[in-house]
């Protein structure tokens, strides 16, 4: 079926078929078409089908909440054509297939599962083919027996990769983690899409960085940390990661953190900040490369600051009440320009 998007930048047009969203085809055949969390809770693929009509996957996706859906709005991730489509895009869109990182949809297999603490599981999918994509992306991840995808950010960084190594906290009611947590999910099949998201890392900018994580939000700024490394970045640059958890307990990935920093020339400073108990030490006692502090992550970047940041770009992932302190601290009281402070919404 042939759908035609009236952007503001003018008409584009793509192919998809009734078994495909919108979002996806778009995206493959390289049109930047807006989006955020590509799973129906941001609402930031809105389109109004002027034309044509569409069968919706998931009715109650949050992201419907502000929509005219008796205009004819529909949430692009969610909705797939029944006919051609018209369909207005209030946003200017530009088209590039050339793109190494083009998003597409592949297949993969869970291995290699770990517990990490009682509440995170890290596993890694193999993947049916090599996937290019840059630090802080993330992958839309599928199961046959689930309805919908969840989004996950990337790990590990490599060009060309073969492997994704995704990290998942257990949700109460989260489909998907409980399925995870469960019980023999080694070997098991799972769709992917992506790559996806736009909180990604260009060393070519020649930024210090700054990170703020809150839980398994951690997972892109270590994929960002993994590639900054690889590159020697922190030669020259300087960077600065606050990790928020509740107590010393819940620490993941520390011991890869505390490597970062061993072998960053003295300019990373990684803080776990502890939200639920108190820092009896100042650093890690097991990994001395890491300090301590007590309190809101946020708070603890505040404190670490002063509010003060030399050219950075920061950036933001985790509970979007915590994104939206960091963001108000960032933007608008540190006044740093919105196009170095990243995070996508997609919890
Ligand atoms: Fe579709 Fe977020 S609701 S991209």
């Amino acid at each position: 079926m042939r759908i035609t998007i009236q952007a503001n930048s003018g008409e584009l047009a793509f192919e998809c078929d009734g078994t495909e969203r919108l979002l996806y085809a778009g995206l493959t055949q390289g049109l930047k078409l807006p989006y955020e969390c590509g799973t129906g809770t941001c609402g930031t693929c809105r389109g109004r089908v002027v034309e044509g009509s569409t069968v919706v996957e998931w009715d109650e996706a949050p992201g419907f909440a502000r929509l005219k859906r008796a205009k004819g709005d529909v949430l692009m991730c969610q909705a797939r054509p029944a006919t051609d489509c018209v369909i207005r895009v209030p946003a200017n869109i530009a088209a590039d297939a050339s793109s190494p990182t083009l998003p597409r949809h592949r297949t993969g297999r869970i291995e290699r599962v770990r517990r990490l603490n009682a509440e995170v599981i890290d596993f890694e999918v193999a993947l049916s083919a090599p996937m290019t994509f840059e630090a802080g992306q993330f992958v839309v991840v599928e199961l046959p027996s689930l309805r919908g995808g969840r989004a996950y950010s990337m790990v590990n960084f490599a060009p060309d990769a073969s492997r994704l190594r995704l990290v998942v906290r257990q949700k109460p009611g989260g489909g998907f983690s409980n399925w995870l947590f469960g019980g023999d999910v080694e070997g098991s099949g799972v769709g992917v899409f992506g790559p996806l998201g736009h909180a990604t890392f260009h060393p070519e900018e020649g930024r210090n960085l700054v990170c703020v994580a809150g839980g398994s939000g951690l997972a892109g700024m270590m994929s960002i940390l993994e590639r900054a490394r690889r590159e020697d970045y922190f030669r020259n640059h300087k960077g600065q990661v606050f990790f928020g958890v509740r107590t010393l307990a819940d620490g993941f990935y520390l011991e890869e953190l505390a490597e970062h920093v061993a072998a960053a020339h003295g300019n990373l400073q990684v803080t776990l900040a502890l939200s639920h108990a108190p820092a009896e030490t100042p650093t890690h006692p097991r990994y001395p490369g890491i300090a301590l502090a007590a309190g809101l992550v946020t708070d603890v970047m505040a404190a670490a600051t002063g509010g003060r940041y030399d050219n950075p770009v920061a950036f933001l992932a985790g509970p979007t009440p915590m994104v939206d302190i960091a963001l108000r601290m960032l933007i608008r009281e540190a006044r740093l320009p919105p196009a170095f402070v990243r995070y996508d919404k997609f919890t």
